[in-house]
This record gives C-alpha cells, structure tokens and sequence, in this order.
C-alpha cells in the first residue's frame, strides 16, 4: 500500500498538516484510494529532540515512502543558530537527499477570493499561472559558501552555479507543463548581470526547439516582479532558478489573496513526491488554531494527483476547498482587518472541507 510520510515540522506546521491528513483520510474512505501513513520530524522539532534538522533515519522512511506531506521548518526560538545548523537545512537536505529539482507552485485565484487580494479585483480575476522552480541547486546549495576573517574584516561569500544539465531538464518540466496548459512560458532571469542567467538563457532556448507549440519568453526578475503586480493574468507557466522562484512565488501567492492559499509539489527522477504550502511556519499565530490549512490542503490534492494517480480525488478536493470559500468560510488570513466575516479556525476549516468532500 503506498505511503505517506507526515513531517509536520514547527509553528503552524503541524496544525496545517493534521487538516490535510484529516482531508487525506476522507479521500481513502470516499474514493478508496490506498493509503497509510508514517510520522517523523524535521526542522527545529528534530533539532529539539535529536541535535539534527532531519535525521539519517528519517531521510530513510522517506525512501522508502511514496510522498512526503510536510507542514512548515523554522521559527525564532532557532534563529541564533548557524545557518548549517538551522531548522530550513532539514528540509534543504531532504530536497536534496531525495533529488527534488523541479518545485510547481500553482497560483490560482479562487472566484470567492477575488476580493481578498491587496490588488483591484479586475487585475486578480482569472489569474491562473504556474512557477516552475528549480530546488536544488543555484545560490542555494553553490560552494564555496560561508562566513571568514580576511584581512582582519568578517567576509561572506554564497555562489552561485548551474549546468547546462540542471537548465535543461528543469526547462523541460516547465515546456512539458505548459503544453498541458496555455502554452506559453515565461523564463525568468537576470541575464543583463549574471553569467549564470545567460547560461540559462541558451539552454532554455535550445531546449525550446523540441516545444514548437509553447511560445517562450524571456524577462528579466526585476521586471517580472513589476509585471506580477501589473498584469498577472498575462502569464502561464514561469520558470526560473531556485532563489528566483522562491521570491517571485511568495508575490505569487499573495496577489492571489493569501500566502495560506499556496500549494507546492516538489518532484524529481526518484519517483517520491514532497508536498508542502509554500507558505512558512508563522510562528507569530502558531498553536492558536489560527492558521490557514488550505494551503496544505491543496498541497495533499498535488500529492493526489502527482504521486497516487488519483487525479479525480485530486479535483474533488479542489472543488470542496472551492466550495467551502464560497459558502463563506475564512479563515482569519482572508478576511480584511476590520471587516466583520466571522472566522474559522484552522481545525474548524479542515472540517468543513471533509464535510463538502462527504457530501459531494
Ligand atoms: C520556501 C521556503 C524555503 C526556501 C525556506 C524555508 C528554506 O522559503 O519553500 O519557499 O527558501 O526554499
Ligand atoms: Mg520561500
């Protein structure tokens, strides 16, 4: 029977991902679909309980799993600690580990969210576009990194690097899931500074020639977060390196309401899928039942459709999370300061989405 492997992690994480599994666990009875779980830490949880952001035998479980569901890593009771020592390197390793490259952050506006946008509902309606980011490699992961004392001043130095092989294939994930879709891709860059844009550039174009149908374009990341903002409905897929996407995805996500509305789907060669909301472990609200859990939700619908093959259970769930938005449930993330909507908690919105699930 295929299996999940819950890593709730800290903060709001695992009250976003008690909901997903309660949502998960209506799907096995209502659809039938196959399916245990397992349990383990990560982030500042594991660190608490064995000196390590992701144990050895935890990456282990994970192997030996179908997906991954995970809630959130970090918060600032860890902060004080070296970046190779924080909660966010567990979950950078098991990316890693697992040979996670490609990340699809969906961002949909919901019909019944059009209002809850910072931006004019005519720029919002309709939005639906995909980012294509690369996970496990760039800025994030180049060496040499770290901080030294030369010539008596602290120095630090980050680099970053691509291949031509991490390019193309993460291009082709981004060309493949725009020819599912509108059939347009956006390459996002800076290749008006950095040789390693310029790179990309090339490779994005040469892999371009097999995705005759998908137009390409290529803008720059200054620009494309103005364009964000400008006209979002414009674009499709984008794709883009690792800490491009994961800027451009949080703009993303908060055009189209609320960062507690973004799902992702991390998937690589390996076969095993992590699903986790793009958005972070908010320790400010954490434990107070006051956390968004759609985001994971719809993280657990990507886990449905990429990694079970149960794409039907997958829209199901879209629909109840759908459903739910428009009998009027919010939760506190969506509702304007000041504006009187009553507000459900994050247990409270988990369970009208598994009863829309039961009944529809
Ligand atoms: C994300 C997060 C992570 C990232 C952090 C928590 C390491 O911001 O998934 O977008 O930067 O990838
Ligand atoms: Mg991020």
């Amino acid at each position: 029977m295929p299996r999940v492997l819950l890593l709730p992690g800290d903060g709001v994480g695992p009250e976003v991902t008690d909901a997903a599994r309660g949502v998960l666990e209506a799907v096995v009875r209502r659809f039938g679909v196959d399916l245990d779980f397992d349990e383990g830490l990560i982030g500042g949880a594991s660190i608490d309980a064995c000196g390590s952001p992701l144990a050895d035998d935890v990456l282990e479980r994970a192997r030996a799993c179908r997906a991954v569901l995970l809630g959130a890593v970090g918060g600032p009771r860890w902060d004080p600690l070296p970046v190779d020592a924080r909660p966010e390197k567990g979950l950078l390793r098991i990316r890693k580990e697992l040979g996670l490259f490609a990340n699809l952050r969906p961002a949909r506006v919901f019909p019944a969210l059009v209002g809850a946008s910072t931006l004019r509902p005519e720029v919002v309606e309709g939005i639906d576009l995909l980012v294509v980011r690369e996970l496990t490699g760039g800025i994030y992961f180049g060496e040499p990194r770290g901080i030294a004392l030369v010539d008596g001043r602290r120095e630090a130095r980050n680099t970053m690097v691509y291949d031509e092989v991490e390019i193309a294939r993460i291009a082709r994930v981004a060309f493949e899931a725009a020819g599912r879709r509108r059939r347009e891709l956006c390459h996002v860059h800076k290749a008006n500074v950095l040789e390693v844009s310029q790179l990309w550039v090339m490779v994005v174009e040469e892999v371009a020639k097999d995705y005759p149908e998908v137009r390409l374009s290529h803008q720059l990341v200054d620009s494309m977060a103005m364009l964000l903002l400008r006209s979002p409905r414009d674009y499709d897929v984008i794709v883009t390196a690792n800490l491009f996407g994961d800027i451009l995805s949080d703009e993303a996500a908060m055009i189209t309401g609320s960062l507690g509305m973004l799902p992702s789907a991390s998937l690589g060669e390996g076969g095993i899928g992590l699903y986790e909301p793009v958005h972070g472990s908010a320790p400010d609200i954490a434990g107070r039942d006051a956390a968004n859990p759609l985001a994971a939700i719809l993280s657990a619908a990507m886990l449905l459709e990429h990694s079970l093959d149960a794409p039907e259970a997958a829209r199901a769930v879209r629909e109840a999370v759908a459903g739910v938005l428009s009998d009027g449930h919010r939760t506190a993330d969506l509702v304007p300061a000041g504006d009187a909507t009553p507000i459900s908690g994050c247990r409270a919105m988990g369970d009208h989405v598994v009863a829309k699930l039961e009944a529809a």
